[in-house]
């Protein structure tokens, strides 16, 4: 690698080209448009294969480094539901919802996932020693904070110093950190996951009013869970839209700098 360059900036030597497909813009447009936070669903099921495959859609979420740390639970089973409609505080979106999934971001499993590259790399053919080299050296690296964050703190002074004279990743180096490092990603999963349903015809209500604590007793989560979002799903019922939908001037939020 030459001087002033990094594993992001210089281009690895890669026979692998994928063609983009035409996409209809307007029907997109139109999953985007309609996909609305809906509160009251009928008593239309969602069939199982179309659960899953938006569950699946939800896997294909861009994510940090590739290293996957979220968790879907599809609380299917009617004693859980009941127990996490409860815990969502009872409300419509999630009594009414022919099903509920639970959106968890996990800090604890990216050297699992890291050491499941390197598996898979080593199966794979012509995969660049730099690719090779970044889930052996450098997610460690990058993301153990060691016991009360004493690497994180090191590596915090270490980035300060280098960072003085060139532009350097500075984050994670304390474990809340890291939990947003997971949270971000896995909240793409859910955007994947209620686009997919809408796509296929199903809608969905993302929910935070909920007890999180009880959701980690319900599901056994320990500490290195956080919950993302409750996902409810179903069929829009008549009047479960609770109104149009409603943006501020694109103004406050569109920045061209
Ligand atoms: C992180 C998050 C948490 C939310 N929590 C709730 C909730 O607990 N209950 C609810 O009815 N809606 C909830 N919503 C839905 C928002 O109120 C809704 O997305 C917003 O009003 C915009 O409406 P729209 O999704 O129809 O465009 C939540 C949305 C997000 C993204």
């Amino acid at each position: 690698m030459k001087k002033n360059e990094n594993i992001l900036s210089s281009k690895p030597v890669i026979d692998y080209d994928e063609k983009a497909p035409k996409i209809n813009a307007q029907e997109f447009q139109k999953v985007i448009d309609s996909r609305r936070a809906v509160r009251i669903y009928d008593s239309t099921p969602i069939p199982e294969e179309v659960v899953m495959t938006c569950l699946h859609n939800a896997l294909l979420a861009p994510n940090s480094s590739n290293l996957q740390p979220w968790e879907l639970y599809w609380v299917k089973s009617p004693e859980k539901k009941k127990a996490l409609v409860y815990a969502c505080l009872n409300q419509i979106a999630a009594k009414t919802a022919a099903e509920l999934f639970v959106v968890v971001a996990r800090t604890d499993t990216w050297k699992l996932h890291a050491r499941e590259m390197l598996r898979i790399f080593s199966k794979a053919k012509n995969v660049p020693e730099m690719a090779k080299k970044y889930y052996s050296q450098i997610v460690p690296f990058v993301y153990t904070q060691g016991p009360f964050s004493i690497l994180g703190f090191l590596k915090r002074i270490l980035f300060f110093l280098k960072g003085l004279k060139s532009p350097i990743v500075r984050e994670p180096v304390q474990k809340s950190h890291l939990r947003l490092w997971a949270v971000k990603s896995t909240a793409l999963a859910a955007e994947n996951l209620m686009l997919s349903l809408r796509a296929y015809g199903f809608d969905s209500c993302p929910m935070e009013g909920y007890d999180s604590r009880r959701i980690k007793k319900l599901l056994n989560l320990g500490r290195n869970a956080s919950v993302v979002m409750v996902i409810s799903a179903g069929k829009r019922a008549p009047g479960g839209i609770y109104g149009e939908r409603i943006r501020f001037d694109a103004s406050r939020f569109i920045k061209k700098v």
